[in-house]
C-alpha cells in the first residue's frame, strides 16, 4: 500500500470508474448515433494493462472499482479482467460491480458472482418492448429482462438506472417504480445529459427537448407517494428519497448540478487509458504513456499523482454554459458515465 490519493481540495479519491470498452451492442438514441465509430481495437488498453492500472489504483487506495463500458460485457475475455480483479477484494478493494445494459447478464451473471460481484447496475429506461426497441435501437427488452433474472438467481442485488425522458418514459414513471418494488430491485433515476450525438433528432439522436428535468419528476411521485427526503449519500450524486406508502428509496441523479461536487470521491478511467478527473471538464491525463513506458510502477503511480493533483474543484455543466454546439463532444461511452 502507498500513501492515498488525497486532491488538492482534500478529496480522498478512493472510487474509479473503468471503461473497458467504448462499443456497445446497443445504440441507445441519447447515447450515439446508429453509425457511430468506434476506437480502433489497436487503441484500447489490454486486459493485462487494465490490471496493472487498476491494480495499481488499489495500491494507492482505490476502495471501490465501477466497471463501465460502452457495455462492459462484450469486451472480449472480460472474465479474466474481473477474474483478475476479485484478488483484490479484501485487500484494499471493498467493492467491485460494474453498470450493464444487461444484454449479456445472463450468461454472465454467474460468473460474476463468482469473481466476487455482489450488486450491479441495469441501464432499463422503458418496460415497453416496442419502445426499448425504438430507444436502444439494437436491444431486447425481454433479454434484458431474463439477463436480470439471472443476476437475481445468482444473488446480486440489481440496481435500475432509469434515464428521465420527457414524453418518453413519463408515462410509465408509476410502472417502473412498482415494477422495481415487485422485484425488490432498487430504482434511481439520472437527468439526461447533454453528450455524444445529442442531436436534432434528425437521425433519432435525442433531442433537446427530451429532456425532462428530475425536479419534475420528483413532483409527479409527490402526487401518489409521500415523500421523504433521506439525508445519507453515497459520495455520489444520487440523492435519494423514501416513498412513505411503499417503503421503496429512489435515487435521482442530476449530473447538471454541481450540488455533489464537494463530496467527489472519484475519477474516470477510460479504455485507451486517459484519466479524466472531473466528468464535467476535459481535462484529462494519459497514463498509457507511462505504463507502457516502464515495467516499474513508480513512474505509472507519479503520473496518477500528478493528475489527481490536477482534479479542479467541481464542473461546469450546464446547458446554458455548453460551447457551440451545445454539447460535450465527449461520449458517455468513451468515459463510462
Ligand atoms: N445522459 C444521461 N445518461 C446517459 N447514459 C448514457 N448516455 C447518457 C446521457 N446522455 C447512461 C445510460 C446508463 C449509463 C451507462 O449512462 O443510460 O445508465
Ligand atoms: Fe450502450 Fe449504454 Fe450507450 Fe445505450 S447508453 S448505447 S447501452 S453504452
Amino acid at each position: 500500500m502507498t500513501a492515498p490519493l488525497i486532491d488538492p481540495f482534500a478529496r480522498t479519491i478512493d472510487y474509479l470508474r473503468v471503461s473497458v470498452t467504448d462499443r456497445c451492442d446497443f445504440r441507445c438514441t441519447y447515447c450515439m448515433s446508429e453509425h457511430m465509430t468506434f476506437l480502433p481495437k489497436k487503441d484500447l488498453l489490454t486486459l493485462e494493462e487494465l490490471d496493472r492500472l487498476c491494480s495499481a489504483f488499489v495500491r494507492m487506495g482505490v476502495r471501490k472499482l465501477r466497471i463501465t463500458g460502452g457495455e462492459p460485457l462484450v469486451r472480449r475475455g472480460i472474465m479474466t479482467f474481473f477474474d483478475g480483479m476479485s484478488r483484490h477484494l479484501g485487500a484494499g478493494l471493498d467493492e467491485l460491480t460494474l453498470t450493464t445494459n444487461g444484454s449479456q447478464l445472463d450468461r454472465f451473471a454467474r460468473p460474476l458472482a463468482d469473481a466476487g460481484v455482489r450488486r450491479i447496475n441495469v441501464s432499463l429506461d422503458t418496460l415497453d418492448a416496442a419502445k426499448f426497441k425504438e430507444i436502444t435501437r439494437w436491444g431486447s427488452l425481454d433479454k434484458v429482462r431474463r439477463g436480470i433474472a439471472a443476476a437475481q438467481e445468482a444473488g446480486l442485488r440489481v440496481k435500475i438506472n432509469t434515464v428521465a425522458l420527457k414524453g418518453f418514459n413519463e408515462a410509465e414513471l408509476f410502472e417502473i417504480v412498482d415494477w422495481c418494488r415487485a422485484g425488490d430491485m432498487d430504482l434511481t433515476f439520472i437527468e439526461v445529459m447533454p453528450m455524444g450525438d445529442m442531436g436534432d433528432g434528425t437521425d433519432g439522436t435525442l433531442r433537446l427537448d427530451q429532456y425532462w428535468p428530475l425536479r419534475d419528476l420528483r413532483a409527479r411521485l409527490a402526487e401518489r407517494f409521500t415523500l421523504t427526503e433521506l439525508a445519507h449519500r453515497t459520495g455520489g450524486p444520487a440523492r435519494y428519497v423514501r416513498l412513505e406508502e411503499t417503503g421503496q428509496q429512489i435515487g435521482f441523479i442530476t449530473p447538471l448540478t454541481h450540488n455533489f461536487c464537494e463530496s467527489c470521491n472519484r475519477v474516470r478511467l477510460t479504455c485507451t487509458g486517459e484519466l479524466y478527473m472531473c466528468l464535467g471538464q476535459e481535462d484529462m491525463a494519459d497514463l498509457r504513456a507511462p505504463m507502457r513506458a516502464s515495467g516499474d510502477e513508480t513512474p505509472l503511480e507519479d503520473a496518477i499523482r500528478a493528475a489527481i493533483a490536477r482534479k479542479p474543484r467541481g464542473h461546469d455543466f450546464d446547458y446554458s454554459r455548453q460551447r457551440a454546439g451545445g454539447q460535450m463532444s465527449r461520449h458517455m461511452s468513451h468515459t463510462g458515465g
